[in-house]
């Protein structure tokens, strides 16, 4: 039988791409977006707002008149939050938290109860290299995807006995659709107008050099595949590298960071 997969924010970037080949690989495939007529795909797309509860009920109830079983959920909808700790508004701050962290949680609360039920399925999360280490001018975006890592981390454990995987994607930067889509925090602390300016040429730098996507897609779709998945997925040139200095020589990957963004 051909397995159900949930995707959501499957317009763009990372979701379209991983829907896409799912779908042409022969999977069932639901993607979500908050406009689905507004995208024209060759899966079923359905309307959902992981920042609104009234669409994750609305939702929840749609996606079984659709599908007889839920073989994977692929938490993928998010958006990038840019700009200094101090300079974001606590309400710019909540916004991002309600969407990458709240968000995805609701929606998964809202699926467990039909995936216990089945007693089996896969809940694949894509989180971030930055909810492994972090980034000035990520501080928000960062604690949202730091506090999936922790928040999935117990869920795998406690799904364990009905047979649901649990497991998290890490990407570094690529090309998709994130940064057109991210939203600036709008404080102005003048103190700050020199390093944000070096922030601002050190970011640009970063997109620029950001890789095609097709790792990640390849990850999402080789963690679809695999029967009894590991945690932890970080995807992205030196990623591995990156990480294991971080955790073992701090200091070393502290310095880095700041001679890159001394460069501007
Ligand atoms: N690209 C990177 O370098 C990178 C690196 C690490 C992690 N990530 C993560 O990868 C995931 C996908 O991002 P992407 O890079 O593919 O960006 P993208 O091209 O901007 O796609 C984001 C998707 O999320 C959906 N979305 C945003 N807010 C939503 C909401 N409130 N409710 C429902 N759907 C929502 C959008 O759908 P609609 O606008 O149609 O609703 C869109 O399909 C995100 O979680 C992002 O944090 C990206």
């Amino acid at each position: 039988m051909k397995q159900t997969i949930l995707i959501t924010g499957a317009s763009s970037g990372f979701g379209l791409l991983v829907a896409t080949k799912l779908h042409q690989s022969g999977y069932n495939v639901i993607g979500t977006s908050r406009n689905p007529q507004k995208t024209k795909v060759p899966f079923t797309m359905l309307a959902l707002d992981i920042a609104d509860d009234n669409s994750i009920n609305a939702f929840g109830k749609e996606l079984f008149k659709h599908i007889a079983q839920l073989d994977v959920l692929i938490n993928n909808a998010g958006f990038y939050l840019s700009g200094l700790a101090e300079e974001t508004s606590i309400e710019e701050g909540k916004r991002q938290l309600e969407t990458n962290f709240w968000g995805t949680i609701k929606l998964t609360n809202e699926l467990l109860p039909y995936l216990r039920k089945q007693k089996f399925g896969k809940i694949i999360t894509i989180g971030s290299i930055m909810g492994l280490l972090n980034f000035p001018s990520g501080a928000y975006y960062g604690a949202s995807k730091h506090a999936l890592e922790g928040y999935f981390k117990a869920l795998r454990f406690e799904l364990h006995e009905f047979n649901i995987k649990v497991a998290m994607v890490e990407p570094m930067a690529f090309q998709t659709n994130v940064i057109n889509n991210s939203v600036a925090a709008q404080g102005r602390i003048s103190d700050y107008n020199a390093y944000r300016g070096k922030l601002e040429k050190f970011a640009k730098d970063l997109v620029e050099k950001a890789a095609e996507p097709t790792p990640v897609i390849n990850t999402i779709i080789k963690l679809v595949e695999d029967k009894n998945p590991t945690f932890n997925h970080p995807v992205g040139k030196g990623a591995s590298l990156f990480l294991a200095i971080q955790h073992f020589a701090y200091k070393t990957f502290e310095n880095s960071i700041i001679k890159n963004i001394n460069k501007f």
